[in-house]
């Protein structure tokens, strides 16, 4: 099993939700689990529990990121943090375009330059890039978030290309609703925020998307799961919406 084949991974975002399940299932295969992410309460609780190594850096760090990657061969790469900012895009402000791109897609263009070649190198490793169906379907939501999503998405397809040859093997995990603590970070901790996003959904739970990111590292070596799509049972992605011009709906 492949799992045996690794010793090292770096999981981004790894303070709450995805990110911290994804360390936890990581550490339970015995693997050496460098955590990052800025928050160092949670970070040091992760390692605590799981003895993960905890770094706290923004993912926006480039020197920063480029000095971890100097000093650990990553055999797994886990670029899983993300933000949003609930404005439309027609409400958006400078700094909300920038820090978008920064953290959901610059951050990841540059851990893959600095990670990928190693394993091209070794002829070993897996990225697993987490995007959003905000990548692959158009709704309501934020146009630059869906932007750095779709760009994710087309970025691990892309990456098979590059490593071409070699047992790299590259993974995008394409979520619909999952019931983490993004909802309150992006819409504020409050009644209304899990009243709209949780209560009552059947949603899955930051650890199913961890056993589903284990099972793709599992798989044999011969075998690349590019593209996994997880939604709720109960959520459908698409749908046809028309609007007469006079009477506009919201
Ligand atoms: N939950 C969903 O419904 C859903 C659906 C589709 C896609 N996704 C995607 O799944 C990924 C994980 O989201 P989640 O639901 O687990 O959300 P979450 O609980 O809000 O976790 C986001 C993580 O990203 C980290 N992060 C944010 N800005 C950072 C920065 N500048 N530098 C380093 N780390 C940073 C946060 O840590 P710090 O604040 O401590 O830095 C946190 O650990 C994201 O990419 C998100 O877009 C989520």
């Amino acid at each position: 099993m492949p799992f045996s084949d690794y010793k090292t991974a770096l999981v981004t975002g790894a303070s709450s939700g995805m990110g911290a399940a994804v360390v936890r299932r990581l550490r339970q295969e015995g693997l050496q689990v460098h955590a990052l992410a800025r928050s160092k309460d949670s970070l040091e609780a992760l390692a605590k529990e799981t003895g993960c190594i905890a770094h706290v850096m923004d993912v926006t760090d480039i020197a920063g990121l480029t000095a971890l990657t100097q000093q650990v061969p990553f055999d797994i790469l886990v670029n899983n943090a993300g933000v949003d900012r609930p404005r439309p895009f027609l409400k958006a402000q400078e700094d909300d375009i920038d820090l978008l791109v920064d953290v959901n897609l610059r951050a990841v263009l540059h851990l893959c330059r600095l990670v990928v070649p190693g394993m091209v190198s070794r002829d070993r490793g897996h990225v697993v890039n987490i995007s959003s169906i905000a990548g692959a379907y158009n709704f309501g939501g934020n146009s630059t978030y869906h932007a750095t999503k779709a760009a994710i998405s087309m970025l691990s397809r892309q990456l098979r290309i590059d490593a071409f040859g070699k047992r790299v093997r590259v993974t995008e995990i394409c979520p619909g609703r999952v019931a983490t603590d993004i909802f309150a970070h992006v819409h504020g901790d409050s009644k209304e925020t899990y009243e709209r996003f949780i209560e009552g959904f059947e949603l899955p739970v930051a650890e199913d998307i961890a056993d589903a990111i284990a099972f793709c590292i599992a798989a044999p070596i011969a075998v690349n799961v590019g593209h996994m799509e997880i939604t709720p049972t109960m959520q459908v992605p698409g749908g046809l919406q028309t609007t007469r011009p006079e009477r506009p709906q919201a």
